[in-house]
């Protein structure tokens, strides 16, 4: 018996066309649709298990962070006399102030934790070898910028906790051998610790720490993509997606090429 074959009613058709229409118009313009699709679908090795996800944990935690930390941001107040003030009325006066706050401030510890997992599988796997030297380099500026991020942020509560750990912390950077003093002056924008320290580390803690992180995790992502993920060391395919995937989009890297390619030469 022929099985009858379902076409599309010109009324669907239309309206499919239609819903395209902004992703056509996009994609002509820009090749951004192409691009994500090729993100997205693109083939990793068959044998990639759970500890490949950590880096897209990480991202995940770390855009939690921004999403969170911009909300503050409209509330807080960076300045000595109403910085607490401004932190208790988030927590105790707003709606779910209490859950945005707690979000961001134990998703710093989530992020951070996150990293050194990230970090110890990529290093379990030998993930870092040829060629992917670079994102590991990558990587740890990223780590050390994270971290530097939550010494920014822990003083901004201004209450003792934060004030006393901050002065610890400075003091630490200031036992650093030539660069130290320097280092004091720096962070705390004087001498010693005062009313400009906070808008310093307000304006470090929200702009230029995000924005040098949000800028090295694209680097990273590219090289990601461009170096493919790696197979675990025991796999049979020991370089993962060494090769170019023949789709064309992908660089070729012949000649770069030096013996086995990926994480587990
Ligand atoms: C915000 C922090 C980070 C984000 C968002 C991130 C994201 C990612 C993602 C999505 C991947 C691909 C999937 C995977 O292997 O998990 C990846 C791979 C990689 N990451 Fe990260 N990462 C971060 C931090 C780090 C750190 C701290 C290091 C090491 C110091 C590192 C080194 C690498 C390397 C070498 C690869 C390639 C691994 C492979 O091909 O198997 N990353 N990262």
């Amino acid at each position: 018996m022929a099985v009858p074959v379902r076409t599309k009613t010109r009324r669907r058709q239309q309206l499919e066309q239609a819903m395209l229409y902004p992703l056509d118009w996009v994609e002509e313009r820009s090749g951004l649709v192409g691009g994500i699709k090729y993100f997205l679908f693109r083939k990793v090795p068959g044998d990639i298990s759970w500890g490949h996800t950590l880096g897209s944990a990480s991202l995940t935690a770390f855009l939690v962070q921004a999403i969170t930390g911009a909300i503050l941001a409209m509330y807080y107040k960076p300045d000595p006399a109403t910085a607490y003030e401004s932190i208790e009325r988030i927590t105790n006066d707003l709606t779910l102030g209490w859950l945005v706050r707690g979000m961001h401030r134990w998703g710093a510890s989530v992020f951070i934790i996150l990293m050194f997992f990230h970090m110890a599988r990529v290093f379990l796997y030998g993930a870092y070898k040829y060629p992917r030297e670079l994102n590991w380099i990558i990587g740890a500026l990223i780590l050390i910028l994270g971290m530097f991020e939550g010494f920014t942020g822990y003083l901004l509560p201004w209450d003792q906790t934060a004030y006393w750990a901050t002065i610890v912390g400075v003091n630490l950077q200031g036992t650093g051998p030539f660069v130290g003093p320097f280092l004091i002056n720096v962070l705390n924008g004087g001498a010693e610790i005062g009313v400009d320290t906070l808008s310093r580390f307000y304006a470090i803690h929200m702009l230029l720490l995000p924005g040098a992180i949000f800028a090295l995790i694209g680097l990273h992502l590219w090289l990601v993509i461009r170096n493919g993920v790696s197979s675990p060391p025991w796999s049979p395919d020991a370089a993962g997606s060494g090769e170019p995937q023949g789709d064309g989009r992908r660089p070729s890297r012949q000649g770069l090429v030096r013996g086995r390619r990926g994480g587990s030469e």
